[in-house]
């Protein structure tokens, strides 16, 4: 990207103004792969967009010393596509990727169009791998330990992003969000026990509780005038019927690509918590929705309700 384009903010603050100063129509804070393809769309439908990148935050000397510097870029089509280039085509046939040469393995033709996994043909952005690089470099890959920039990372992400100051201690790695969902499904139910869902939803929702010999209850979205909503009088009443232990909610929801609310939230928690129904949400998709639909993540849209449970995410998916 051109250099002479950028601007230091010392304070956030200052980026209130910024959209107006600037008459544009949008602003996009973080140029991580999401902002970036995000601004390239909006960008394409002639919009003006204001992209504000967020990493020198998480340069260790900066944080430490104000933890707000932010750059700011005036963004045009020709600067997106010089640093990330969408329309290469990379041929990832033969390199064990689940997307492409599962196909054989499972008795397809070797060119049928792959839409069984939610995984991208971009390459990953440039400083991912640098850091990737570096790491090879070293040589070494013995017994790693999950570093203090690690926590700083996650924690600044979903301060700035969403707005919700998490703490160290809150986090748990997981080898995945599915296998995360199995293990929560073990901790918060017995063998036998009734497990809420919304179909249409991602299927591994089904295996990890089929698979564990818990019950499966669905409580379907209604679908009207192109959207689909929750039936949250058939949410309850399923509750009640079949003792429902554990809810498994989608937010944002695979596949119907519904954001949800803070009232949306909060009235499940609430039918949730006076049930006591245990709530596991799968936010791996959190990254994925427009300004004007920002997603709010589960704690903040229950804490009005007052039953707060188990939070699911992972970057990979997004980036
Ligand atoms: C809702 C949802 N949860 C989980 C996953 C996969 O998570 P993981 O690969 O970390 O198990 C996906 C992938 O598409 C998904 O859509």
């Amino acid at each position: 990207m051109k250099k002479s384009l950028w601007q230091k903010y010392n304070n956030l603050k200052e980026f209130d103004s910024i959209k107006e100063d600037k008459q544009a129509d949008v602003l996009i804070i973080g140029a991580g792969l999401t902002g970036i393809t995000l601004a390239y769309n909006l960008i394409n439908s002639n919009m003006n967009v204001i992209l504000i990148d967020m990493k020198k935050c998480f340069d260790d000397t900066i944080s430490k010393s104000t933890g707000k510097i932010a750059y700011l870029q005036e963004l045009k089509y020709q600067d997106i596509m010089s640093v990330y280039d969408f329309d290469r085509v990379i041929d990832r046939r033969g390199t064990n990727c689940a997307k492409f040469d599962a196909a054989e393995t499972h008795g397809y033709s070797p060119d049928i169009l792959p839409l069984w996994v939610a995984d991208m043909d971009f390459q990953a952005p440039p400083c991912v791998l640098e850091a990737l690089n570096r790491a090879i470099e070293h040589g070494i890959f013995g017994y790693p330990i999950t570093g203090r920039g690690y926590y700083d990372a996650v924690i600044r992400w979903f301060d700035t992003h969403f707005g919700w100051k998490i703490q160290k201690d809150w986090l748990i790695q997981t080898p995945g969000v599915v296998f995360a969902l199995s293990a929560a499904v073990r901790a918060a139910t017995v063998p036998g026990d009734a497990v809420l869902v919304q179909p249409p939803v991602y299927y591994p929702f089904y295996n990890v509780i089929l698979q564990n010999e818990r019950k499966v209850v669905e409580s379907p979205l209604v679908f009207e005038n192109g959207r689909y909503s929750i039936d949250f009088a058939d949410v309850e009443a399923k509750i009640v019927e079949n003792s429902v232990k554990l809810f498994i909610l989608c937010s944002p929801h695979n596949p119907v690509c519904r954001v949800w609310t803070v009232e949306e939230l909060a009235r499940l928690g609430a039918i949730c918590k006076s049930h006591g129904v245990t709530v596991i949400s799968d936010e791996i998709h959190c990254d994925f929705a427009f300004p004007e639909h920002p997603h709010t993540p589960l704690r903040q849209g229950l804490s009005r309700a007052g039953r707060a449970d188990h939070y699911l995410h992972r970057p990979q998916q997004e980036f």
